[in-house]
């Protein structure tokens, strides 16, 4: 795992951002997983600018994202559909037919799930995972469990997460208990991987992944086993390494 230190969060962003470009210029037709939380906005904000302002094309790019709530529908206010709709497709010249995302209102969920995996495969795998942690070290939501589901599935979120997440919604919504998501599999299948983890609340997590150790009640140790995988980090989130 190769560790990349910032100063702080912007230069984290801008970090991010930067090697994101880097992928899209070296292969303009690239697969892009991406997430959605707290942590990439930053790194939204810059590749918004470096299209407006630079010219980067997201024009022939795929994408993929990580996760979904199960029940929100794409144009429900805080479906992750809509988050990356704010905050990226909108801004830039990615093609609607290019992203790609779970239905969280599929009827046939395991089917709906089938159709992401196949999906994947069909474009020729994910080049780039962009990836988050939860502060209990959940990917996507791959959350702590006894034994981890390699492919996508639908999934109960943590208590833990259910609190952290509450602040994207209004006050009296209630944060969806299920979602589906890439299985660690499905991740692990990408060519690289980029792991952001920016602030106080990710040191925890972050102490964690550096033990050389797996294990599925820490689902982001799974990636210790991939090749290529760099972590980004800020200096709050490195405060305990
Ligand atoms: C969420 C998402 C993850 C995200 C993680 C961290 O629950 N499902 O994909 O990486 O939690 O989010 P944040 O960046 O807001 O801390």
């Amino acid at each position: 795992m190769r560790l990349i230190f910032t100063d702080n969060y912007k230069m984290l962003s801008l970090r991010a951002a930067r090697y994101l470009a880097g992928q899209i210029e070296l292969k303009p037709d690239c697969n892009l997983g991406l997430p959605t939380g707290s942590t990439p906005l930053g790194m939204y904000d810059v590749l918004v600018r470096l299209h407006q302002e630079e010219g980067l094309s997201l024009a022939e790019v795929s994408t993929f994202n990580l996760d979904e709530y199960q029940g929100l529908g794409r144009d429900h206010p805080r479906s992750y559909y809509n988050y990356m709709k704010e905050n990226l497709f909108q801004h830039v010249d990615i093609k609607e037919e290019n992203i790609n995302f779970f239905d969280g209102t599929a009827e046939d969920i395991e089917q709906e799930c089938h159709r992401f995996e196949n999906k994947i495969a069909a474009s020729g795998g994910i080049d780039l995972m962009i990836l988050g942690i939860g502060r209990n070290g959940h990917i996507g939501f791959n959350e702590p469990a006894e034994e981890l589901r390699s492919h996508s599935h639908l999934t109960e979120l943590a208590e833990e997460t259910i609190k952290a997440n509450q602040r994207f919604f209004q006050e009296e919504e209630e944060v969806p208990g299920q979602a589906l998501t890439m299985g660690m599999g499905t991740i692990l299948k990408s060519d690289r991987i980029l792991l952001l983890a920016s602030g106080q609340s990710k040191a925890w997590a972050v102490k964690e992944l550096m033990k050389k150790r797996v294990s599925p009640r820490f689902p982001a140790s799974f990636l210790r086993v991939h090749p290529r995988v760099t972590l980004l980090i800020d200096q709050e989130a490195a405060d305990k390494i």
